[in-house]
């Protein structure tokens, strides 16, 4: 029977299975990636349109030089802007300026470094940038992007007019299986359409929660007016705070990319952004030039302690566990049944602040280690609480291990 169906495939559906893949055996091409979340990094956040292959292979240097990669960072993505115009075939063609060596070229570079590539479409007829779109092109895409050894796709969601978006996802998701390569894929609709409650459902391995991250630290931005809004960090973690239940192993809340070392935030406000994304069980990927990093900067994004909590097995997104004002507390369980945990102080003065191990879902009598995460020093064992004096805009952040 199987070799039968393998068959007829093989004679009629080349072009949607190639290899003679039966669909549920298309299906399981995806279906160990992410996880954990992904780490990586993409040019956007830093370099908008400004990309070349050029600045895609320094970046994967210095994502090795700097010991990224060495900490689990993976995936070099380049967002939009490297496409510029359809052939008479339909095929999606590259700015040959930027790429003059091409696409394939640049992706075998990225992995000759053990390191992973990415790229950015868009499921409507044009990207945020007016390039090409996927639209109509889905499965001559995969096959694209498959052939030049693409390992995760950013599909974003502009300029798609009626399109419904979970069935506009899960026709790339059937693409990208049906073309044999396992590639991560990237919901990026923003949250408009709800994507926790479907992304899983149809293979999505990430999805955006929110419209763009910008450089700061709260507040939300028109883009112009009546076109709401970009997110600052503590804008985009008071929607993540909803969405805890719908993240696990392979299927991630996405709250953009990371800005960490873009210049716009203080180190302290950047090791918050990370602390509470690490918490989040965010992906992290870095969005700052890694060419040039001051090694404050390095040593937020290559934080081996803070990096653990968010890949922990278990998958499991922290909790906002206590909010008063200002202050509140963060949680998330461990698969070794510890905690990690944030005191997170978002007023304008140092405050004192405590977590109660009830709080974190521990009898208060209990003893526990405590250690801290950004020192990078054990803090001996403590019963029933623990206390530190938290700046403005920063964090302590500590493990709880009974
Ligand atoms: C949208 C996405 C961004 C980025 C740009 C590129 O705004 O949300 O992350 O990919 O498009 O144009």
């Amino acid at each position: 029977m199987k070799n039968k169906k393998t068959h007829l495939c093989a004679i009629f559906g080349l072009l949607l299975l190639p290899a003679g893949m039966s669909a549920q055996e298309n299906a399981a091409v995806s279906g160990n990636l992410a996880l954990t979340p992904p780490m990586g990094w993409n040019s956007w956040n830093k370099f908008g349109c400004n990309v070349s292959e050029d600045l895609i292979k320094q970046t994967a240097d210095a994502m090795v030089k700097s010991g990224m990669k060495d900490v689990g960072y993976q995936y070099v993505v380049i967002d939009d802007c490297w496409q510029v115009s359809r052939d008479a075939q339909g095929n999606i063609a590259a700015d040959t300026q930027r790429f003059p060596s091409g696409i394939k070229a640049l992706a075998d570079y990225v992995h000759s470094l053990g390191l992973k590539f990415g790229i950015y479409s868009d499921a409507g007829s044009k990207t945020c940038e007016g390039r090409p779109g996927g639209l109509g092109h889905e499965y001559q895409d995969a096959l694209k992007y498959a052939a030049w050894g693409v390992d995760y796709l950013k599909y974003d969601w502009c300029n798609t007019s009626t399109q419904d978006a979970k069935a506009s996802y899960a026709n790339m998701r059937a693409a990208l299986d049906a073309a044999g390569r396992p590639i991560v894929l990237s919901i990026c609709e923003w949250g408009k359409h709800q994507p926790w409650l479907w992304g899983k459902e149809v293979g999505g391995n990430l999805w955006r929660t929110t419209d763009d991250i910008q450089d700061r630290w709260e507040g939300k931005k028109e883009w112009k007016p009546g076109n709401c809004c970009s997110y600052g960090v503590m804008d985009i973690v008071d929607v993540e705070a909803g969405l805890y239940s719908y993240a696990g192993p392979g299927h991630w809340n996405d709250p953009d990319m990371l800005e960490v070392g873009n210049g716009g935030m203080s180190d302290t406000e950047y090791r918050s952004h990370f602390s509470l994304w690490a918490i989040l069980a965010a992906p992290l990927i870095a969005g700052n030039d890694l060419r040039n990093m001051r090694s404050e900067i390095r040593d937020i994004l290559t934080n081996r302690e803070v990096i653990a909590v968010d890949q922990d097995p278990l998958g499991r997104q922290g909790q906002r566990v206590r909010k008063e004002g200002d202050l509140e507390v963060w949680a998330k369980q461990l698969s070794d049944g510890g905690r990690a945990v944030i005191l997170l102080n978002r007023g304008n003065a140092a405050q004192k602040m405590v977590v109660t191990w009830e709080q974190i879902g521990y009898p208060d009598h209990l003893n526990a280690a405590v250690r801290d995460l950004w020192e990078h020093r054990d803090l001996g064992k403590m019963t029933g609480q623990f206390g530190a004096t938290v700046p403005s805009h920063g964090v302590a952040m500590v493990t709880v291990r009974p």
